[in-house]
């Protein structure tokens, strides 16, 4: 059996922080949401993992490398334009052969791992097998319609105006070679992608078994930074707490402080993760923050937020339920004038207290 990881489309939806970096490098408590996604492929046994790849190339590439060190043998597979999700199953179907495979969304993220439905999948192997949760917002997904026992997948949409169940598709599939035959006959969608979901209907309308399991602690993100910190929250509360400070500082609760971090004068309420060579003086870190690599946080106080690598803020408090992207600086305004001063990319969202 083989896995099949989509890392490449476009992002739209984390702008302006995607227009610098691939989505599925967005980092969970310090770690690269695709990163999940491989140990938990690692976790079912599968070894061999194709990675469809669009214009972020290089720095899936950069990450990844040859996936040795998830104990994972990569082959990447390049997409020319996000044409969809089925479209990366038709480019991929030299890669897979006629193996069995494991399809994963590089972007989701899916507490609990996915070893007991591949096992499943491996001893039923209906010709799909897809996972089901309930979402509040079903129009933002592939929605699934079972029959009146709750039992069978009779009918799929993706993103519906009108959706039929809040039952939304989670980003993981389980395949046969049969999948082949249904995309092979796809035309585009209104959005112009080949849809997974309509191969998937086309496996239902000829005959095949599709069967679904329904399950919980599930994410992917749906447009809005609430999302992101909240699966960045449930993460760092399964951290175990490592790492020293010096003697001026206190650290409470779960806070790991990772190699060659830096932080004095501080005091870090956990649970909470300082990223390696970060710096944090004189400051107050609260619950639920991520710190990535390189950041500097001096005389400034700030909780449930993630900033990413190479940021900095320094002199502000406090800052609360925030992303803050690559290298960006947050200081404070001179006194005089009373006046905000801001240097914001294309699509970027501010919320100002005054
Ligand atoms: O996340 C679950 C949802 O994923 C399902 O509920 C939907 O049925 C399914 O269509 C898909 O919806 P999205 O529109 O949200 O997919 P998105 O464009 O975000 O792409 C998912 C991942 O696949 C992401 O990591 C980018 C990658 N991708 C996407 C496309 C369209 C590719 O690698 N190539 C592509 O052509």
């Amino acid at each position: 059996m083989k896995a099949l990881v989509l890392a490449g489309g476009s992002g739209t939806r984390l702008r302006p922080i995607t227009y610098t970096s691939a989505k599925q490098l967005l980092p969970v408590a310090n770690k690269p949401v695709l990163f999940y996604g491989l140990e938990a492929i690692r976790d079912t046994g599968i070894t061999d993992v194709g990675i469809v790849v669009g214009d972020t190339v290089a720095e899936i590439e950069h990450a990844v490398g040859d996936g040795s060190a998830f104990g994972l043998d990569v082959t990447y597979i390049r997409q020319n334009a996000p044409l969809g999700l089925a479209h990366a199953v038709l480019i991929a179907r030299e890669y897979l052969g006629d193996d069995d495979f494991l399809m994963y969304l590089g972007d989701n993220f899916v507490l609990g791992g996915i070893t007991a439905l591949t096992e499943q999948f491996r001893r039923e192997r209906p010709a799909a097998q897809i996972m089901l949760t309930r979402v509040p917002n079903a129009r933002a997904f592939g929605v699934a319609e079972l029959d009146a026992e709750g039992a069978r997948v009779v009918g799929l949409e993706e993103k519906p105006e009108h959706p039929k169940s809040d039952l939304a598709l989670v980003g993981v599939y389980l395949f046969t070679p049969a999948i082949h035959d249904a995309v092979a006959v796809l035309k585009p969608s209104w959005r112009n992608e080949l849809e997974i979901t309509e191969a998937i209907q086309w496996l239902i309308d000829t005959g095949r078994e599709v069967s679904s399991t329904t399950i919980s602690g599930y994410w992917k993100d749906t447009g809005n930074v609430e999302d992101m910190l909240e699966v960045n929250r449930l993460v760092l509360e399964g951290l175990e707490r490592r790492g020293t400070v010096d003697d001026s500082s206190e650290l409470i609760g779960r806070v790991v402080v990772e190699e060659g971090a830096q932080v004095t004068g501080s005091r870090i309420v956990g649970p909470a993760i300082i990223g390696r060579g970060a710096r944090v003086t004189g400051s107050y870190i609260g619950p639920f923050t991520s710190i990535a690599e390189d950041c500097v946080i001096a005389d400034s106080e700030i909780e449930y937020s993630i900033v990413l690598r190479g940021a900095s803020v320094r002199g502000v408090r406090r800052i609360e339920a925030s992303l803050i992207g690559h290298e960006a600086e947050v200081t404070p305004a001179p006194r005089v004038p009373k006046a905000h001063r801001l240097v914001l990319g294309d699509h970027s969202k501010v919320q100002i207290s005054s």
